[in-house]
């Protein structure tokens, strides 16, 4: 598995870089179809990338094509300050032209055991398919402190390898209740781009990177594109105990 790893000065840097990655590949897209398909993670780190999409870039696409998905989402309603979603449509959403239609929101308000089903239903619906499975054009993912990817938390690894397209998680510590793609779904994404930042990051992403790493010790290692590449996309806070053996691409 081939990980090509991009290190940046500073989060923002990191996130422009990021934001024309996906801009681009919307207009390289919209020359040939009409669809294209963006997962997004929520937590912190990518509300930078976020705002930068909605306050420099609104006019740098023709949103009217994307269909925006989640990788996971906390299990509380769209208005909530830990909403996902909400992070996304305050920063985002509201700033673009893009059809109500287009955004297909985890409902966190819903009980999980249900809009898990549903969610899936909608998946297999909207979404393109490749090795028959729902396919995203890119998946944007955020990795935990402690190695978590999604909603999926060390020791609960068998959500990643679930035959389902999602399932109910909860939350280690807070025991929230989250709705998390699987990994197959999650692997199946055309590209794959990790965002890490902040000095807090640094120690996992060393184990995780770094040259001792023992690969597929955590969530976020078992994350593979079926292309092979997955982009991890780190500031220099988070590669700080990657020393310079790393090659950045
Ligand atoms: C979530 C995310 C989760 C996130 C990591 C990193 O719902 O919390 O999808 O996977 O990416 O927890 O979160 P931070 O960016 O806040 O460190």
């Amino acid at each position: 598995m081939e990980r090509r790893i991009k290190i940046f000065p500073t989060a923002f840097i990191l996130a422009e870089s990021l934001a024309n990655v996906i801009v681009n590949k919307i207009t390289t897209a919209g020359r040939k179809k009409s669809f294209f398909s963006i997962a997004l993670s929520g937590g912190k780190t990518p509300g930078i990338l976020f705002s930068i999409l909605g306050d420099h870039f609104s006019a740098a696409a023709d949103w009217r094509l994307v269909h925006f998905f989640w990788v996971d989402e906390r299990c509380v309603p769209p208005g909530d300050h830990d909403s996902n979603y909400g992070m996304a449509k305050a920063a985002i959403f509201d700033k673009i032209s893009i059809p109500d239609s287009n955004i297909h929101r985890i409902r966190g308000e819903e009980d999980p055991n249900t809009e898990v089903l549903r969610y899936a239903r909608e998946l297999n619906k909207i979404a393109g398919k490749k090795n028959g499975l729902p396919v995203f054009d890119i998946t944007i993912l955020g990795m935990g402190e402690d190695g978590h990817v999604a909603s999926i938390f060390p020791g609960n690894e068998f959500l990643f390898f679930s035959d389902e397209l999602c399932s109910v998680a909860e939350h280690p510590s807070s025991g929230q209740k989250r709705i998390t793609l699987s990994g197959k779904l999650i692997n199946n994404s055309r590209d794959i781009y990790f965002m890490v930042t902040g000095k807090n990051k640094a120690t996992i992403v060393n184990e995780i990177l770094g040259e001792e790493s023992t690969v597929k010790r955590y969530p976020s290692s078992l994350v593979a594109g079926n292309a092979g590449k997955t982009y991890w996309y780190i500031d220099m806070e988070a590669a700080a105990l990657l020393g310079n053996k790393i090659q950045s691409y």
